[in-house]
C-alpha cells in the first residue's frame, strides 16, 4: 500500500509540474508551493488564490546585482483582500529583501503598489503608490535593478523608487548576500485593502495573477560559492566588466531622475520617510535622499 501511494504521489507531482511549462519560466523559475494552483498558456503562467490556498514560485538560482524583470497582469475585477508580491530576498535572520507588493481593491478602485527594502533583517521602509494605468487590463513590466550603488524599482522602465548606497554616511547597504527571486499571491484581508476594512469576497475566487516576459540579467551565485567570495565574483575586475558596474548605470540618468520626480509628485501616496507619527526621528537614510 505504502509503495502504491508513493508511486501515485510521484505521478501526481509530475502531472502538476507539467502544467507549468512556459520555456522561459521553466528555465529560470519553479513553483514553490501549491503546484495545483498553476496553469500555463504558451508563455503565460497563471497563478491563483482560492479559499484553499494561494501559490508561489521562486527562482532556481540566487543572484547578486543585475536586473530582474517580469510582466504581470494583476487580478482583475474584485481583488480586494488579495496581495500579489514580486520580490528578491536572501535568507537568514539578517536577510536583505526588495519588495513589490500589489494590494488589490474592489472592482474599479485602484490597486496600490507597496515597495519595501529590508537591510540586515530590518524593513519598515514602505512606500506606496498608485499607478498611471490599470494593471489588470494588460501586462506591464516590473523590475528590480541592483548594483553596488543603488537599488532601483521600475514600472514599465520608469523608476518609482531608488534606495541609494549611503555607506559613506555609515548606513548599511545590501551588497553581500545573494538573493532569490520570488512571487506569490495570498489572502491578506487583515491589512491590505483600505487598511483591512474590505475583506476578500470568496464568491469571486479564484483570483488569478498572470505572468510572462521573465528576464534575469544578473550575476548567478551557485550555492557552493562561499559567502565571502560572492561579491568578488559578481563585481567587475581587471579580467571582466559587468554591465551593472558601468558608470552610466551607477545612478539614474537625467531623464530617469525626472521620471522619478514625476512619480513621486503624482502617484506616491505614502512614504515612510515623511511619516513622523511612526518615526519621530527621521530614518537615517531619509536625511540623505536627494528626491
Ligand atoms: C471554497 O469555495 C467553494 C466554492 O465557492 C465552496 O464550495 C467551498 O465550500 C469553500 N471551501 C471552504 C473551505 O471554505
Ligand atoms: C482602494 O480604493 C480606495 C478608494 O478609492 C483607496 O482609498 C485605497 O487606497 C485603494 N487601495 C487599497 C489597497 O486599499
Amino acid at each position: 500500500m505504502a509503495n502504491r501511494a508513493a508511486i501515485l504521489t510521484i505521478f501526481a507531482a509530475f502531472a502538476m509540474v507539467g502544467l507549468v511549462s512556459s520555456s522561459k519560466f521553466d528555465a529560470l523559475f519553479q513553483p514553490s508551493w501549491a503546484f495545483d494552483h498553476f496553469t500555463n498558456e504558451g508563455e503565460v503562467v497563471h497563478m491563483r488564490l482560492d479559499n484553499h490556498s494561494g501559490a508561489g514560485f521562486s527562482s532556481k538560482s540566487k543572484y547578486l546585482f543585475g536586473k530582474v524583470t517580469v510582466q504581470i497582469k494583476l487580478v482583475a475585477g474584485d481583488s480586494a483582500g488579495t496581495v500579489t508580491a514580486f520580490y528578491m530576498s536572501s535568507e537568514g535572520p539578517y536577510h536583505n529583501e526588495f519588495d513589490f507588493e500589489f494590494l488589490g481593491n474592489k472592482t474599479g478602485e485602484p490597486y496600490l503598489v507597496q515597495t519595501n527594502v529590508y537591510v540586515n533583517g530590518v524593513g519598515n521602509r514602505e512606500q506606496r503608490l498608485n499607478l498611471w494605468f490599470d494593471p489588470t487590463k494588460d501586462f506591464h513590466s516590473y523590475a528590480i535593478f541592483w548594483n553596488q550603488r543603488q537599488v532601483v524599482f521600475l514600472v514599465d522602465e520608469t523608476p518609482v523608487r531608488v534606495h541609494s548606497n549611503l555607506e559613506h554616511k555609515g548606513i548599511p547597504f545590501p551588497k553581500d548576500q545573494a538573493m532569490g527571486v520570488y512571487s506569490s499571491i495570498w489572502n491578506a484581508d487583515d491589512w491590505a485593502t483600505q487598511g483591512g476594512l474590505v475583506k476578500t469576497d470568496w464568491s469571486h475566487a479564484p483570483f488569478v495573477a498572470s505572468y510572462t516576459g521573465f528576464e534575469i540579467n544578473a550575476c548567478a551565485c551557485p550555492g557552493e560559492v562561499a559567502a565571502a567570495d560572492i561579491r568578488k565574483r559578481c563585481s567587475s575586475s581587471a579580467e571582466r566588466r559587468y554591465w551593472w558596474d558601468e558608470p552610466t548605470v551607477s545612478e539614474l540618468n537625467l531623464h530617469q531622475s525626472h521620471q522619478l520626480v514625476w512619480v513621486r509628485a503624482n502617484h506616491m501616496v505614502y512614504d515612510y520617510c515623511s511619516d513622523t507619527a511612526r518615526f519621530p526621528a527621521t530614518p537615517a537614510e531619509c536625511e540623505h535622499h536627494r528626491h
